[in-house]
């Protein structure tokens, strides 16, 4: 399933939602909220982030999910391990993933990085096999730009 999604437009959504605020938790419990509203075919979107050498869950919406992945574990660890965007057709063909809401069907985990270090994953699920295309991932590295802006 193909969706449209202004992507620049989110991006600039996200700039002005974020402008000022110093709260790390705030801005990316927005952003997760944000994404949440405007992209369609979603079951999840938020956030894992780098503590003591592992992904520890952050921010997000949609069902409770596992609060501790390790790196190069599931595809939110991969995503870390390769240092390399995640966009996984099917879920169900990937070695390792992890499953936390059973109708996940497809995802793409995008690297956020700070001063030059990866600082954690924004990680997207959907229950439709290949929501996510090439242009969801360019659209959505605008997205993450805006965030290692502020983090
Ligand atoms: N599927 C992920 C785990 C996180 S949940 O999707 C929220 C993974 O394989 O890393």
């Amino acid at each position: 399933m193909e969706y449209t999604v202004n992507y620049e437009s989110i991006a600039r959504q996200l700039e002005a939602l974020t402008d000022g605020i110093p709260y790390q938790v705030a801005n990316l419990a927005n952003t997760s909220a944000l994404l949440w509203q405007e992209l369609p075919g979603i079951n999840w979107v938020g956030f894992y982030k780098m503590e003591d050498g592992a992904l520890v869950l952050g921010p997000f919406q949609g069902k409770p999910a596992c609060i501790r992945i390790s790196v190069g574990r599931g595809v939110c660890g991969t995503a870390v391990a390769k240092d390399k965007v995640q966009l996984v057709y099917n879920v169900h063909d990937f070695p390792g993933h992890i499953a936390c809401d059973c109708a996940s069907n497809s995802e793409i985990v995008l690297p956020i990085h700070v001063n030059g270090q990866i600082w954690g994953v924004l990680d997207i699920d959907s229950p439709h096999i290949g929501r996510f295309t090439e242009t969801d991932k360019e659209g959505l590295k605008k997205v993450v730009e805006v965030l290692e802006k502020i983090l």
